[in-house]
């Protein structure tokens, strides 16, 4: 089910209806559901579709198949960090909308045998691309403590994660069920008891180790490096993310590019020739925006997404 559906749409379609030519980038089509809804309430010129995931672009394209919407839409293999450098290639520089929903898809998620999850027994693998680099059974095998602990702490803001890295270490697991154990088994008992029933002990090592072994931090921060310059005046990027290590680097970076540039005091500038700041953030969605409380009820992993909005208002 693709979150903040009805928002994405409408923090895009000025951009689509205003820019031309009318060109939308999906950097993570996954299964296509933002760009399948893009497609039919904007109607763009051209529309370029990025997954790292094999699996989610063969899915996407067969639902594009079946919904008619292949023309003018083009699949491209690989990580959104290397965007630009892709459009390029098919001599596209600018754009006029661009979507990135972070994180996995349901499809990963599903998919017990992919180990993104600790619902289904499965080795631990945890790559959005499994054609490519180490998986999580192949890092924690041989991983060292402190760098594990790191890990935990950094990208899972696990309070355990010295003593959790500890047993991981010494008991070395291959599967989902292997890791949950380790983990609930090394868990403090008052983490256990603040944490209750509300989530799995492990969701956080999970996490950590995912976002880790996908370098998914890395990908965002090229993301938000680069994408901005590809937005033509009018274009708007859109963000949705799902906890506060990459929201966090969403609000800082939209902040500093809808702020003009600094002009030293001495510099005698009247108000009409200061300069003006290149992008800004649309009033609608300057805070951020966050599910309806009906879209909340029906699909909790909407419950921590936030949308953020940018957008270019000088070349
Ligand atoms: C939350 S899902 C997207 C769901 C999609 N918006 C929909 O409506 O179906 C995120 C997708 O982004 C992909 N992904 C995550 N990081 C990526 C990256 N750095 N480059 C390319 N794709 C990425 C994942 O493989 C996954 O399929």
């Amino acid at each position: 089910m693709s979150v903040l559906l009805r928002e994405v749409c409408r923090a895009l379609a000025p951009a689509l209806a205003t820019t031309a030519p009318a060109i939308l980038v999906d950097a993570t089509c996954g299964l296509g559901g933002h760009l399948l809804a893009l497609l039919e309430s904007s109607r763009p010129t051209r529309a370029f579709a990025f997954d790292r995931d094999p699996a989610a672009r063969a899915l996407a394209w067969q639902r594009l198949e079946t919904a008619a919407m292949t023309t003018n839409v083009t699949m491209i293999d690989g990580r959104f960090s290397t965007m630009n450098a892709r459009l390029a290639e098919v001599g596209v520089t600018q754009v006029a909308a661009i979507l990135a929903d972070l994180g996995v898809s349901s499809l990963q998620l599903d998919d017990g045998a992919r180990g993104f999850s600790w619902r289904a027994d499965a080795p631990l693998d945890m790559r959005m691309d499994p054609t490519t680099g180490t998986s999580a059974a192949e890092l924690l095998a041989t991983i060292e403590t402190n760098e594990l602990a790191r890990i935990l702490r950094e990208l899972g803001e696990e309070p355990d994660a010295g003593r959790i890295a500890r047993a991981i270490v010494a008991a070395r697991p291959t599967s989902t069920t292997a890791l949950v154990e380790v983990v609930t088994a090394a868990m403090s008992a008052p983490q256990r008891r603040k944490i209750g029933l509300r989530i799995n002990p492990a969701t956080r090592t999970f996490q950590a180790l995912r976002l880790h072994i996908n370098n998914e931090l890395g990908e965002l921060d090229r993301l938000l490096e680069d994408a901005p310059g590809l937005l033509a005046v009018g274009g708007r990027l859109a963000i949705i993310s799902f906890h506060s290590l990459e929201d966090r680097r969403v609000k800082q970076r939209f902040a500093r590019l809808s702020r003009p540039p600094v002009v030293p005091a001495h510099v005698p500038l009247r108000a009409d020739e200061l300069p003006r700041a290149k992008f800004a953030l649309p009033p609608e969605f300057a805070k951020g925006v966050i599910a309806a409380p009906d879209e909340q009820g029906d699909n909790p992993r909407a419950r921590s997404a936030r949308l953020r909005v940018l957008e270019r208002i000088e070349a």
